[in-house]
């Protein structure tokens, strides 16, 4: 699968994926990601890809040129490439958008900067929109690397252990029950006793009471859902 981030500043990207387990992906061509700097399509004498708002605003907005004109090449060169901006303005990304989209051949991140991008260059190149939480960053980059990482984990052969997608949170509808490793006490603290006693069920019937305590404390908007899909 192949990601293609935009963004004025690869560098903040770059050393992200060429390390750990999405390194080893990209070594061994699980993935390929590529970068376009906007700046390198700019037709300003100055170099400039920014410029004030028009009608009032606080801040500068990348312009549409040297946007629309990389993106016109790129999916001259990558027909199926599927576009997605980076924005506040947009639908939460969920674990079901990574699922989906890592079924898609090339993904494009358009990260913005400043005070973000003319409406025009999104309305006439999104395939989607996503925002990854109800804050503001200072620019897209974080967001489009957030995207990459969880979309790139559900392509095959990425992770080495397929199972270790199965259990995940969000995979159910409930949070992760909590594990442990070595050793089994560490400064007075005992790992759960039942875990050690090797009774599978028994382990598998705690983790999801653990579970379940987990959702309704820190997301009772899953604990419900999850009740209610279950019945
Ligand atoms: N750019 C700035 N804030 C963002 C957010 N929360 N999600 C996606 N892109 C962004």
């Amino acid at each position: 699968m192949r990601f293609t981030f935009v963004t004025l500043f690869p560098k903040l990207i770059q050393e992200y994926f060429s390390d750990s387990i999405l390194g080893r992906a990209v070594n061994e061509g699980k993935i390929r990601i590529d970068y376009r700097n906007p700046r390198d399509y700019t037709k300003d004498r100055h170099n400039r890809v920014d410029a004030p708002m028009i009608g009032g605003g606080a801040g500068m907005l990348m312009t549409p040129q040297p946007l629309m004109d990389m993106l016109r090449n790129l999916k001259e060169t990558s027909p199926k490439a599927h576009i997605v901006f980076l924005t506040p303005v947009a639908k939460r990304f969920t674990q079901n958008d990574a699922k989906r989209l890592s079924n898609m051949e090339h993904v494009v991140l358009v990260s913005g900067r400043y005070e973000g991008i003319d409406e025009r260059v999104i309305e006439a190149n999104a395939d989607e929109v996503f925002s990854i939480g109800d804050y503001i960053l200072t620019g897209g980059e974080l967001a489009s690397m957030v995207l990459c990482d969880a979309i790139s984990r559900n392509v095959e052969g990425v992770l080495g252990n397929a199972n270790s997608l199965e259990v995940e949170s969000f995979e159910s509808p409930l949070l992760e029950a909590p594990s442990f490793t070595k050793p089994n006490i560490y400064e007075d603290n005992a790992v759960i006793s039942e875990f050690l006693k090797g009774n599978h069920s028994k382990v598998t019937d705690l983790k999801r009471g653990l579970a379940l305590c987990k959702t309704k404390y820190f997301r009772p908007d899953l604990y419900k859902k999850g009740i209610t899909d279950e019945k």
